[in-house]
């Protein structure tokens, strides 16, 4: 029998077992074709019917409205950093960021090259522990959009209310990419890597409002370019089929659980558990991050000791909960629960860390 760990990656990570299940079964003969979906051309039959499913699932689940279109692009999250400046940015007009940590400083940097960007609010005062309110947020004329990033993945931070402000906002939501609803009215953009909620790494998908794609930018590479991915529906050219077919698979699943808001409540219900755990081991696991702020995918959490830190690791490693160390940028140790990380496995955690504590 297979033995499947408890993974708590941060991404690429946990997808829910009954998918990766049924493309197995699928994936030598599909459905009856004689060969596998990665192995047929994109532009027939089989393929098609998955493309187009994903795309309608992906505005369906998410309850996008119709002025919004979803486009498949390769190059992750990261192209995206680029991507977005290089399509809405034009002479005399600026562009705001939020700096609230490690990816933050990403987009940030990705965009310097493309236009008038500025920081509008800058977590480095506070050691990126929390997000800013959106009266914090200072905003100066002919500011085009205000970028930020939902969920820090590093820093275990997310914003708890979406910011409400006087331009239009654009999203990096790669590490909590359709965990939670959003005010669609205030986006023009959403954005994310789809491998940890939603998939298999090296794919963005974005969510656009359609009227903006009049006026993107037309003089960069057609791959850059919104609305060459829209015109063509994003088969501009051969697409990462597996990666959407899983998507896909991934969509189904997310509905057949109850939809957005059943993921949304079991999110908060399982990151609860780890943060009780937290809260009441009298400062013996410490959460670094403003307790309104803290993220309901990447929990973060520091012992009394790097020593202990590492001991608590190797033990769990050995009963089967791996990957929680946190990112080498600031040490500690970070579970990621995403959609797919089932209640028992993160219930499970939360009982070794009481125990841990209590031998330790
Ligand atoms: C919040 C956030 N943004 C961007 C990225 C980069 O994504 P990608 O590797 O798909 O480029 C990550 C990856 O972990 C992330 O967590």
């Amino acid at each position: 029998m297979t033995v499947r760990v408890h993974n708590f990656c941060a991404g690429p990570c946990t997808l829910p077992l009954e998918v990766l299940e049924e493309a197995e079964k699928e994936f030598v003969d599909y459905q009856g074709a004689g060969m596998s979906l990665i192995e047929m051309s994109h532009r027939g039959k089989h393929y098609d019917a998955v493309h187009k499913e994903t795309t309608d699932l992906a505005l369906d689940v998410y309850g996008a409205p119709d002025d919004f279109a979803v486009l498949f692009i390769q190059g992750g999250a990261t192209l995206q950093f680029a991507m977005v400046p290089m399509n809405l940015l034009k002479p005399g007009r600026r562009a705001a960021y939020v700096n609230s940590g490690s990816w933050a400083k990403g987009a940030i940097t990705d965009a310097k090259p493309y236009g008038d960007i500025y920081i509008a609010w800058d977590g480095a005062d506070c050691n990126y522990t929390r997000m800013p309110r959106s009266e914090e947020i200072e905003l100066s004329d002919n500011t085009r959009y205000l970028h930020i990033t939902s969920n820090e993945t590093i820093g275990g931070i997310r914003f708890p209310q979406w910011p409400e402000v006087s331009v239009p906002l654009v999203a990096d939501m790669s590490s909590d990419y359709m965990s939670r609803s959003i005010p669609w009215e205030r986006f023009d953009i959403v954005y994310g890597g789809v491998q940890k909620n939603l998939g298999p790494s090296g794919m963005a998908m974005v969510f656009i409002r359609k009227s903006i794609l009049e006026e993107t930018n037309r003089d960069i590479g057609r791959y850059l370019r919104f609305d060459v991915h829209n015109d063509k529906e994003s088969l501009f050219n051969t697409p990462p089929v597996f990666t959407i077919y899983i998507v896909g698979k991934v969509l189904k699943w997310m509905k057949r659980k109850g939809g957005l808001s059943v993921i949304e409540g079991e999110a908060a219900e399982k990151a609860g558990l780890l943060y009780r755990v937290i809260d009441e081991s009298d400062e013996y696991y410490r959460c670094p991050v403003d307790p309104v702020c803290r993220s309901h995918m990447n929990v973060v959490f520091r012992l009394p000791s790097e020593d202990l830190e590492a001991k608590f690791l190797s033990e769990a490693a050995a009963a089967n909960f791996v990957n929680l160390k946190g990112h080498r940028s600031v040490g500690g140790c970070r579970a990621s629960i995403y959609n797919a990380m089932p209640k028992g496995s993160v219930a499970a955690l939360a009982e070794f860390m009481d125990s841990f504590r209590g031998s330790n």
